[in-house]
């Protein structure tokens, strides 16, 4: 339990790291929150610093969500089979999802931008090439695509596949293996990231949100 502990710590810390507001102040001497929809993540990046900028953020968040993942592999190798309150062995799947909920909640409520921070998208992806593998990785990344590339809304295929997070996990952590706290964890991440997505959600409810490639209202 305490070896799942520190993986949580650990990610949390590491997922804090707000990168694309220290990419936009180091390099293009501005703060991203002050532009376009305001958030630190990859689609305003590439909104308000282009492919370079919005490639880097991109790298940078990922990489977050994958050290993690291996911190926590490393650490179930190291620490795993000890017992959980519920007295449930704890072993890989609930480590890498400690380390995903961690992470993403690191990224979320940054301790650095006063609890604010990004909307988990990048990170989340980069925990989910460890949780799930590359396959379930890439399913989810499949749904994503489909929807950016059918509406040109980010926001919406983020949803989608945040929403569609808890089904995978279902079947990787309720089925295949048997492991509810690896299912809770991804499932109350994927539920942070739809709600950190709820300003989104009311401008797609209403017909404003921004598309990518729409230069007018970036
Ligand atoms: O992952 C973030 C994306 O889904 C929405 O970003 O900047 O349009 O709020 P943004």
């Amino acid at each position: 339990l305490l070896g799942a502990l520190g993986v949580f710590v650990a990610s949390f810390l590491l997922g804090s790291i707000p990168w694309g507001v220290i990419i936009s102040r180091v390099f293009f001497h501005t703060d991203i929150r002050e532009h376009g929809s305001g958030n630190i993540g990859t689609t305003n990046a590439l909104r308000t610093m282009g492919k370079v900028g919005g490639g880097a953020v991109f790298v940078l968040d990922f990489g977050k969500g994958i050290v993690s993942g291996l911190i926590a592999a490393a650490a179930a190798a190291a620490f795993g089979g000890g017992m959980s309150l519920s007295g449930h062995v704890i072993g890989y799947d609930d480590f890498v999802t400690v380390a995903f909920l961690g992470c993403t909640w690191g990224h979320i409520f940054s301790p650095w931008l006063g609890f604010k921070g990004g909307k988990g998208i990048a990170v989340a992806v980069g925990c989910l090439f460890v949780t799930f593998g590359w396959q379930g990785a890439c399913l989810e990344l499949l749904i994503f695509a489909v929807l950016v590339i059918a509406t040109r809304y980010v926001s919406l295929g983020s949803v989608a596949a945040a929403v569609a997070c808890p089904f995978f996990a279902a079947y990787y952590f309720l089925f295949a293996t048997f492991a509810p706290l690896a299912w809770l964890c991804t499932t109350v991440a994927a539920l942070t990231v739809v709600w950190a997505h709820r300003e989104n959600i009311d401008r797609l409810r209403h017909g404003c949100e921004r598309r990518i490639g729409d230069k007018k209202k970036a």
